[in-house]
Formats: structure tokens, C-alpha cells, sequence
């Protein structure tokens, strides 16, 4: 069945609900109603990790639904069982204790709670604040908006939040291609990284109860790592110093996503609190959860307190026994080595677009890639708002049949476009030739026309 574009369009409660209708996927693939193939070279936004049309995966599915669909969270269960140890094996030492959610925003509010919570169990009860940083996203539930700082998405809501967040200033952010303190590594000797400090003792370090950070910023920076690992360092040594809980929110770079089980590995630099999703069950059920050290949830025991949330679809079976399911492929196929390698090699092919007058900087880890889009490669200067690069890159790689997915930074004048890649771990190296290479004649061809505007 065909349908007309009015039709999608009245279909969808939804702006994106654009044409084709998508049928089927396979591998790195998606495949539209008449059987044209797009390279989905982000995974939709950074979920699916394994890959399109696992048939082993819609068995697992199958069977739970036909033995147990349901059970409250909270029972033991036997997909939800093992999917904590498969997660328990890929942790950091000290941290075992999983608490589950369906989606991210789900699971960065428990995380967020959960926070606030552990402060009021450790007999410090004033400390309630959320800290954040700038140019970052967190999800879009109040709070979760509320400790993001995307001003589009937060804008409706202003009135909604309390002032208390309201008045918040977020953390500079750690951005050297767009320093918001107009600094150079390393003669900044990493003030960004103080600014977490300076924004305490504004709040009054009695009333901060967490710090929350993505690792590598992904969607809000278009794929933005700090330049050292001393930088994260300084975060924890800061938060530590205040008993302030340090939560990485690795929704984007959990499992295996940038070539370790979690981007935070990287550092070296130990989080209270692993926020985690769409990778966990590569997009085939709506899955998270966060992972917290065992002394914090030990607090709880401690005292007989609980924590207090709790969502009817928390622990959901299904999702429990897809999420093992995954991980058992992840597993048993090495993904999490094959998303370093297949990452190596895609920034290595990308390197050739450094030549490209747009390309401003290639970023990333693993198969977790991002690309500055300017106008000028010496000052790194923008496209003005109108030309909306983002956007006309995005409909032309389409027309392209790939598919990728859009970084969020702007400057003051809206101005600024990334583009974000992040396929699937099983992509081929002929996959990787493929997209670098028509991605290559896209931004050539664009900025050319670019020019003549
Ligand atoms: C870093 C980060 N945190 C949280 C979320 C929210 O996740 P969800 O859209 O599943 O609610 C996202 C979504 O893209 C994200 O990128």
C-alpha cells in the first residue's frame, strides 16, 4: 500500500513524519516499501548497535511473551536476572547495583531522584540541586529538561520549572573547537573544569546534590570529548570535595558505542551513577536504567530506606530478555571490539575529508563520529542561520539514500551544524568505503553551492 505525503504527514502527531514508508531493516540497512535500500549511518539516533532484523532477537521476544509477558518490577525473574550479570560484567568495579527504565529520560529522572535521595539517606538533606553544563541534553521530562540546557526544548516550559531551577547557571562546557570561555587548551589549564567549582559555591555547596555530564557529548555538541582525561579528573577531585554525586550520562555511549563497554572508561575516573539506554537493547525494545556504586545503594540498606520510584513498565520482561538477548550477541560476536576497530577505520577514511573546505573538525571515538560544518576552515567561523546547512546537508545525503543524524550546538545567532554518525557496529568496511565516499561528494558539492549563495 502507497501512501500519499498528506496522509504520512496527518498520520503522525510528528513534524519528521516525512515519506517513505520504512519496511523493513537488515543489517546497517533500512529498506522502504519499494525495496530501496538507505545505509542508516547513525542508527536512528545512536540506538541500534547490533544492527537491523536479528531474527534470534524476535524468537527471544517470542518466547518471553509466551511464557511470561508480565511481572512486577521488582520480582525475580529470570530475563531480568541475567540481564543484570550480563551487565554486571561489563561495569566498573564497585558498580553492580541496576535499577531499570524504558527510555533515557526515564532513567536520567531515576538517576537524577535516585541522587537526591542518596544525600537525604547520608543525613545531608538540604543538598537538592541539580548542576548541568551548557550545550548539553539530558531528555524531556521536566526535570531531565530541566537539567540539560537546550533552550528551544525548555523554552515552553519555563514557567513550569521552579525558579530554583530556573535561576541554576549551567557548567561551562568543555567545547575547545567552540570555547565558551573563549580560551585555548592547554593554556586554559582546563578553567571549564573550575567553573564546576566557581558554580558551587554560587549555589552554596550545601544545597548541590549532583553533577550530571555526558562523557562525550553527543546529539547537544555533535560528538564533543574533552581534550584530556585530566578534565574529568578534575570533575570528580571537585565533586568529592563537596559530596556532590557525579553522574555520566552515557544514554548514547553506553555499550560498547565508543570501543569500551562505557565511554567513562576512557577517563579513568570513576562516576557514582552510570546513566544508560538505547544501546542496552539496540532499539529492539524501549530499555534503560542506571547503574550506581554498590556504597551508595549500601546507604539505603543501611538506613531500611527505599529508593522511591518506581514506573509500572520498570523491568519489563520483554525488554529484560531482549536487552540479554543483545548482550549475548554483543558478547559472543565481539561488538564491542568490532565498534573500536570499525570506528578506527571509519576515522581513518574520514581523515580524507579534512580537505573538504566545510569540514571544520572530525571528532570521535569508536563509532561514535562527529563533523563541524563552517564557512571558513581557518576561523571556524559558521554559515549564517538561514542557509541551514544541517538541514540541506541532511536532504541531499538523503537523496544520497544515507541516512545520519544532526548535532544541536549553536552560537548566539543559531548559527553552527554538525553531522553525527553512528552505524550500527556490524557495518562492513565496504559500508564505511561507501558512505565516506558519497558523504565526500555531498559536502563538496554543497559548500560549492554554498559559495555561490
Ligand atoms: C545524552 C542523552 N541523555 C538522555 C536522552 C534521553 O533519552 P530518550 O530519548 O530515550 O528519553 C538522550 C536522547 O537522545 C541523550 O542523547
Amino acid at each position: 500500500m502507497t501512501r500519499s505525503d498528506a496522509e504520512l504527514l496527518n498520520l503522525q502527531f510528528h513534524r519528521q513524519a516525512v515519506p517513505p514508508v520504512w519496511s523493513s531493516g537488515e543489517g546497517v540497512w533500512l529498506i522502504n516499501e519499494d525495496g530501496e535500500r538507505y545505509l542508516d549511518a547513525s542508527g536512528g539516533p545512536m540506538v541500534v548497535n547490533i544492527g537491523h532484523g536479528r531474527s534470534e532477537v524476535a524468537d527471544t521476544a517470542h518466547k518471553q511473551i509466551s511464557t511470561l509477558s508480565y511481572a512486577m518490577p521488582g520480582y525475580a525473574i529470570e530475563s531480568r536476572l541475567e540481564l543484570t550479570e550480563r551487565i554486571q560484567k561489563l561495569t566498573p568495579n564497585g558498580m553492580d547495583r541496576v535499577w531499570y527504565g524504558s527510555g533515557g529520560s526515564e532513567a536520567v529522572e531515576g538517576a537524577l531522584k535516585f541522587a537526591i535521595q542518596t544525600q537525604q539517606v547520608s543525613g545531608r538533606p538540604d543538598k537538592f540541586k541539580i548542576l548541568g553544563r551548557q550545550n548539553a541534553y539530558h531528555g524531556s521530562t521536566l526535570f531531565t529538561l530541566s537539567a540539560g540546557d537546550m533552550p528551544e526544548r525548555r523554552a515552553p516550559y519555563l514557567k513550569l520549572l521552579p525558579d530554583v531551577v530556573q535561576d541554576i547557571q549551567p557548567v561551562a562546557d568543555c567545547n575547545c573547537y567552540h570555547c565558551p570561555l573563549g580560551l585555548e587548551f592547554p593554556s586554559c589549564e582546563l578553567a571549564c573544569a573550575d567553573d564546576l567549582e566557581t558554580r558551587i559555591l554560587a549555589e552554596g555547596p550545601e544545597t548541590v546534590a549532583a553533577f550530571i555530564a555526558e562523557p562525550i557529548v553527543a546529539a547537544a555538541a555533535g560528538v564533543v570529548a574533552p581534550p584530556t582525561p585530566e578534565y574529568f579528573t578534575k570533575i570528580r577531585e571537585i565533586c568529592d570535595k563537596y559530596d556532590i554525586i557525579f553522574i555520566a550520562d552515557e544514554v548514547v555511549t553506553g555499550f560498547g558505542r565508543t570501543g569500551l563497554p562505557f565511554a567513562s572508561q576512557h577517563w579513568d575516573v570513576l562516576p557514582d551513577i552510570i546513566v544508560f539506554a538505547k544501546g542496552v537493547a539496540s532499539g529492539y525494545a524501549p530499555l534503560s536504567g542506571f547503574i550506581a556504586q554498590d556504597a551508595l545503594v549500601d546507604r539505603f540498606d543501611e538506613t531500611g530506606q527505599r529508593f522511591n520510584t518506581l514506573f509500572t513498565y520498570s523491568e519489563h520482561p520483554v525488554s529484560c530478555a531482549i536487552g540479554a538477548k543483545v548482550q549475548e550477541i554483543m558478547d559472543e560476536e565481539n561488538l564491542i571490539q568490532r565498534s573500536a576497530q570499525m570506528g578506527d577505520y571509519l576515522g581513518r577514511k574520514l581523515e580524507a575529508l579534512s580537505e573538504i573546505s566545510i569540514v571544520g573538525e572530525l571528532r570521535g571515538q569508536g563509532t561514535l563520529r562527529g563533523i563541524e560544518i563552517v564557512a571558513n576552515q581557518e576561523t571556524g567561523d559558521p554559515f549564517p542561520a538561514d542557509i541551514n546547512v544541517a538541514v540541506d546537508i541532511q536532504k541531499h545525503l538523503y537523496k544520497r539514500n544515507i541516512l545520519h543524524y544532526l548535532g544541536y550546538w549553536r552560537d548566539d545567532l543559531g548559527q553552527g551544524a554538525q553531522l553525527i554518525l553512528a552505524p550500527p557496529f556490524v557495518i562492513e568496511e565496504s559500508e564505511i568505503d561507501l558512505l565516506v565516499e558519497t558523504l565526500g561528494e555531498v559536502l563538496d558539492e554543497r559548500g560549492a553551492a554554498y559559495r555561490k549563495m
